[in-house]
């Protein structure tokens, strides 16, 4: 029970990785806000954070919009009090509609980066100043091993997902001096509702390139984000922490 006494936040947390983690770090002790604008989902992750015998506050919001962010991070610091531990979990490419380079259109473009990356600092800021201010917190972002390595059809997404790093290291630097820390996960191939929807032959190829030989579970991002939050990484500042099987080793 590490966490103990804490509040926590996810975003994108009605599914996938958001919903392991929002039930890791209920795991760990903390008190969870989750944060998606799939309200049924939610209700289900809220049954895994409640089973744990913590405090659950689901707030529906739009991470495309600054005033829904406004509003919803209101709400939890009045439902759950001050945030200490923000995993900024939403995201993910155009669904359905991945288009290589010269025929994503800029209103793709802007989607895919105002999820992926807009939405973490607009997120971050609605909690940064009382963090700074009580000089305690952590921040989490998700990357991705598209940050790393080329995809096909991911030129918006792996650009959002390498940005997210580069505000990571930055924010990392400027929050040092007051006991924050700002670290990111990056999975690589993880089970969820993301790859459920993939073509049969699309997930063949893509297993054959993992050295492992299988997908990530959610899970095992979950438990990459609770050693982030967890004290005994209070040094550790500025990190990411690649999760996928060894698939950018070749
Ligand atoms: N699954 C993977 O293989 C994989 C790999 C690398 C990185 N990631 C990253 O991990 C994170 C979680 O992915 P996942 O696989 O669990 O996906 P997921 O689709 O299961 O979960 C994403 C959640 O974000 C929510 N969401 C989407 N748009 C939103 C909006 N505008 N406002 C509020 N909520 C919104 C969705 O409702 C959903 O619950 C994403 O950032 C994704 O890019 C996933």
């Amino acid at each position: 029970m590490t966490l103990e006494g804490t509040v926590a936040v996810v975003t994108g947390a009605a599914s996938g990785i958001g919903r392991a983690s929002a039930a890791r770090l209920a795991e760990d002790g903390a008190d969870v806000a989750i944060v998606d604008l799939n309200t049924d989902g939610l209700e289900g992750t809220r049954a895994l954070v409640e089973a744990h015998g913590r405090r659950c506050l689901a707030v529906q919001v739009d991470l495309l919009d600054r005033q829904s962010i406004s509003a919803g991070f209101g709400e939890i610091e009045r439902g759950l009090g001050p945030v200490d531990i923000l995993h900024n979990n939403a995201g993910g490419p155009a669904r359905g509609k991945t288009r290589t380079f010269p025929n994503a259109t800029t209103d793709q473009w802007d989607e895919v980066l105002a999820l992926n990356l807009r939405s973490v600092a607009d997120c971050t800021r609605e909690v940064i100043g009382g963090m700074k201010e009580r000089r305690n917190g952590r921040i989490i972002t998700t990357s991705s091993e598209q940050a790393f390595k080329g995809g096909r059809g991911f030129t918006d997404y792996s650009a959002a997902k390498a940005g997210v790093l580069g505000f990571t290291r930055s924010l990392a630097l400027e929050m040092a001096p007051y006991g924050v820390t700002v670290n990111a996960v990056c999975p690589g191939v993880i089970r969820t509702g993301l790859t459920d929807n993939m073509p049969d032959e699309y997930i063949q190829g893509t297993l054959s390139s993992i050295p492992m030989g299988r997908m990530g579970e959610p899970e095992e991002i979950a438990h990459a984000v609770a050693f982030f939050a967890s004290p005994g990484a209070g040094y550790v500042t500025g990190s990411y922490l690649l999760v996928a099987g060894g698939r950018t080793l070749h």
